[in-house]
């Protein structure tokens, strides 16, 4: 690293305003130029298949290890993408083995919490899936403890990346939609059928699929204040390719109401059992799957916020017209998020992804949960540096 980058880094870290200075990167800002990210991914299932290929066309990030409990996978994974990675069957021995900087969680929902622990313990950041604890209250303490060691924690979906994203946000602050009232967000499809996780204790639709619409209205319309919420079990029992026959028992269809700021409401519609003829693909969805309402104009988004296929809005400024903006991704993807972070941390910038962003989405799903239990609307204590753009 140069001096001026060396110095940009030390300012980054300085400025961030908590212990980010973290001890391994140290070495970058005062080693070679060449130096790269080392990373180690665990979980070697459906999603690693996306993210493997992203993350080896970084030029700053090397994958060193691969992890999987079904020890064949962390195998198959590393012939297939040619990673020339070393491979593990469990943590403890990828912790001991080739050393990296940063694990890249990708199990099973209800296991990230233990392993980004261990990870964090063992000195190592952490890009974790969603959710990055099973709880908003051990996510924070994950959080404490990693700035603790001047470490870093991030949390996925990354959304907020997205130009489309931009686009409303900046709409949303140049005022051009008047007085905002409301908003609301969907994502649905018929259910994971390879792993049973997605529907037991932990899991369901709502860390799965609706965590995308909580990360994209919170992100433009602010922190939410208070949640309330419907969930419900439409479908009692399943077949998945890991288990067989199993009783689902997280929800698998949620509707959530949440209140931001200004007397803003907004809605998410989340389910395992929503037709959708594109299937997982999003490529070609015309769905508005968030739309937001405001006194002199409103905006629909074009596909999914993880897909996302363009913007749709119509303002008093454009007589109501429909204007179509943002058809572009702009080189977007949903499973850049390790990549992204991970570069950022090299080239000592701060990224729009943000883990307290995260950990309210987090509690977001635990007061939804909640207020399905109690029948009441539950107040959260969380926020997040907001506007996001
Ligand atoms: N599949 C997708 O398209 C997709 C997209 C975005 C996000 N996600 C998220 O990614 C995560 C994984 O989903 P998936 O669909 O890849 O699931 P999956 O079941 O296909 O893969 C999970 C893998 O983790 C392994 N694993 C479980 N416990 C482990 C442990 N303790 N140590 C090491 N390996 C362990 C399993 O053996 C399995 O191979 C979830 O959080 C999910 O919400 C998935």
């Amino acid at each position: 690293m140069n001096d001026l980058s060396r110095k940009k880094f030390l300012q980054y870290t300085a400025s961030a305003g908590v212990a980010v200075l973290f001890s391994s990167l140290e070495s970058f800002a005062m080693g070679k130029d060449d130096k790269k990210l080392k990373v180690a991914v665990i979980g070697c299932g459906s999603v690693s298949g996306s993210y493997i290929p992203k993350l080896l066309t970084s030029d700053l990030i090397e994958i060193v290890s691969l992890c999987d409990i079904k020890y064949d996978r962390a195998l198959e994974r590393n012939k297939t993408f040619n990673v020339s990675a070393k491979t593990y069957p469990n943590i403890d021995e990828m912790l001991k083995g080739e050393p990296f900087d940063m694990m890249i969680t990708l199990t099973d929902m209800q296991v990230h919490e233990g392993l980004n622990r261990k990870a964090i313990m063992a000195g190592k950041h952490v890009w974790s899936e969603k959710p990055m604890a099973n709880s908003y209250v051990v996510g924070k303490e994950l959080l404490n403890l990693a700035r603790s060691k001047k470490l870093r924690l991030w949390g996925a979906p990354a959304v907020v990346n997205s130009p489309q994203f931009e686009f409303m946000s900046k709409k949303l602050q140049s005022g051009e939609l008047g007085r905002i009232s409301s908003a609301h967000g969907q994502y649905g499809h018929t259910g994971p059928t390879w792993s049973a996780f997605f529907y037991e204790k932990g899991g369901g639709s709502m860390p799965d699929l609706g965590v995308y619409n909580m990360a994209t209205l919170t992100g433009l319309l602010g922190p939410a204040k208070s949640v309330m919420a419907m969930l419900s079990i439409v479908t009692p029992e399943r077949t998945v390719d890991d288990k067989g026959k199993i009783k689902v028992e997280a929800e698998d269809n949620a509707h959530l109401l949440l209140e931001h700021d200004n007397n803003i409401i907004s809605h998410v519609m989340c389910g395992f059992n929503f037709y959708d003829r594109f299937g997982h693909q999003a490529k070609d969805q015309k769905l508005h799957s968030i739309q937001i309402y405001g006194s002199e104009g409103n905006m629909r988004l074009i596909g999914y916020d993880w897909e996302t296929n363009g913007v749709a809005f119509d303002t008093v400024k454009t007589n109501g017209e429909e204007q179509l903006a943002c058809t572009d991704k702009g080189g977007y993807e949903w499973r850049e998020g390790a990549k992204v972070v991970g570069e950022s941390m090299l080239k000592g910038v701060e990224p729009r992804i943000n883990v307290e962003h995260a950990l309210h989405v987090l509690e977001i799903i635990e007061a939804a949960r909640r207020s399905q239990e109690t029948g009441m609307r539950i107040k959260l204590q969380s926020k997040f540096p907001w506007p996001m753009v």
